[in-house]
């Protein structure tokens, strides 16, 4: 993409933190080191403009698509070959999430997908809108409650109000809040405990051979599907009065043979929403936060957008098409910060990309960490400057730009997540500003999402 719409100038540029990129490749036991701290840490600064990489690590081939027609190759045109999960990924996650949409394929994948995918589909949104809204004023009023100059961890708010938002479009109004905290509780555990880097899988080790899993795991694991269950068995009490929900949506959904489906499946999909849904959306809004605190300029047309178009009033669903800057505030986060930087997959069958062999068991990335830093792509690559974002027409080619991914295995709940960032921060920003904690230090740290570290402290401001 070149940039068409007004340049700001240099003084205007925030750029935003990234850790240090190496003159030159690392040695691969440096590399796989690296990779176990942060992912974000292995690359050279000549990888980010590389259109297509191949790498042999340990005895697994791994091919990097960095530009859109690659992309379009592997995610789109490929999908048959390339729509496998990464052994890495099936394994962190298959204890939780069984045979769920994140990390299934082939036909489980297909027919899981054409239940599950309408029931968050952007066309439900507006039905879900209120729920989001409750919920954010909620946290909007306890921040008010706090008051001017209170301390608070903006990455813990915006995960409590997520999971809130989450929890109760999954399980209802009703039930959602009371179990939503043990169901938080028990994700951040799992994810504490899980292990990225799968060794076993890049030894070449096949995929049936068991991993070491420790007792902490299967607690949390347990612990979380024993709530789900819970929920599940009083659905019934609480579909009486008359409440939408996701989970509502899964007991009632009948596959293309007309079957239900199985109390495993709905826990697993449940699960799945769930576990896709929240960490995505928290770390987008801590991000956006940190990034305005740096860049009175963004925060200055923020404010004018916000205070225009609302007037003081709580936003509704109606308002969001009204917030062009504020939206693209958020896809500005999302392009800096992709809370998922690394989408991996691996060749079920011999295939070829880019003209290059890929034999059966390779691991096809698209890492959108890099594409959407890759200079041939982007003016001002590492700056935050939202107004790229503003013109339909200046637009990034879409296989170019994907914090969502791309294909048919693109994200379910994408206008969900769109919807409810925009809401939160309109509402937030419309009576808040906050402001980075005088000496934090704030890096992007990648384990399985990308975050601003453990936490995010902020000084809560209260707009005049
Ligand atoms: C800003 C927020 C969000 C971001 C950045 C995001 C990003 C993503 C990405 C990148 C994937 C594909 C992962 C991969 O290929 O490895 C994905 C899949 C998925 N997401 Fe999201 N997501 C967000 C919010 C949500 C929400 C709110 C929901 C549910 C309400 C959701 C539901 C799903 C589901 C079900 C999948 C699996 C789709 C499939 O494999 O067919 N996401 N998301």
């Amino acid at each position: 993409m070149t940039a068409h719409a007004t340049i700001p100038t240099d003084e205007d540029d925030f750029i935003p933190p990234y850790p240090f990129r190496h003159e030159t490749q690392p040695s691969v036991i440096k590399l796989i080191g690296l990779a176990r701290k942060n992912f974000l840490s292995i690359w050279s600064q000549r990888d980010f403009a590389r259109r297509f990489m191949s790498q042999r690590v340990l005895r697994t081939h791994l091919f990097v698509c960095n530009q859109p027609d690659v992309v379009h190759e592997a995610f789109q045109s490929n999908h048959q070959a390339f729509q496998r999960k990464s052994p890495q990924m099936r394994h962190a996650l298959e204890p939780l999430l069984g045979d769920g949409l994140f990390i299934s394929d082939t036909e489980t994948w297909r027919k899981r997908r054409k239940v599950v995918a309408p029931i968050i589909h952007g066309s439900r949104v507006p039905g879900f809108a209120p729920i989001m809204v409750d919920t954010i004023t909620e946290t909007r009023d306890a921040w008010a409650q706090k008051g001017e100059g209170t301390e608070i961890d903006a990455l813990e708010e915006m995960a409590h109000l997520t999971a809130e938002i989450i929890c109760r479009t999954i399980f209802g109004r009703n039930l959602g809040g009371n179990y939503a905290s043990e169901v938080v509780q028990g994700f951040s555990d799992y994810q504490r405990h899980i292990d990225q880097i799968d060794i076993q899988s890049m030894l070449g080790l096949p995929d049936w051979m068991p991993r070491f899993r420790g007792s902490a795991i299967k607690q949390s694991v347990n612990r979380i599907l024993s709530v789900l269950d819970e929920i599940i068995d009083s659905y019934h009490a609480q579909k009486e009065s008359g409440e939408a929900s996701v989970i509502g949506g899964l007991l009632e959904a009948r596959d293309e043979d007309g079957r239900p489906l199985s109390r495993e499946a709905i826990r697993s999909e449940a699960a799945v929403i769930f576990m896709a849904g929240h960490e995505t959306t928290a770390n987008t809004l801590a991000w956006t936060w940190f990034l305005l605190s740096k860049s009175p300029r963004v925060a200055a047309k923020l404010h004018e957008e916000l205070d225009r178009v609302l007037d003081g009033r709580t936003p509704t669903f109606q308002d969001v098409a009204n917030l062009p800057y504020t939206k693209a505030i958020i896809e500005e986060t999302l392009r800096l910060y992709p809370p998922v930087p690394i989408l991996a997959r691996q060749a079920m069958e011999d295939a070829t990309l880019s003209g290059t062999r890929v034999p059966k068991g390779s691991i096809v990335m698209v890492v959108p960490w890099l594409m959407h830093r890759n200079p041939n792509l982007w003016d001002k690559p590492d700056a935050f400057w939202p107004e790229r974002f503003l013109e339909d027409s200046k637009r990034p080619n879409k296989y170019g730009y994907v914090p969502f991914s791309i294909g048919p295995r693109i994200c379910a709940g994408l206008q969900f997540g769109m919807t409810e960032s925009i809401l939160s921060l309109a509402t937030l920003a419309s009576k808040f500003s906050l402001e980075l904690k005088p000496g934090e230090d704030i890096q992007p740290v990648c384990r399985l999402t990308l975050r601003p570290g453990n936490d995010l402290p902020m000084i809560l401001r209260e707009r005049a």
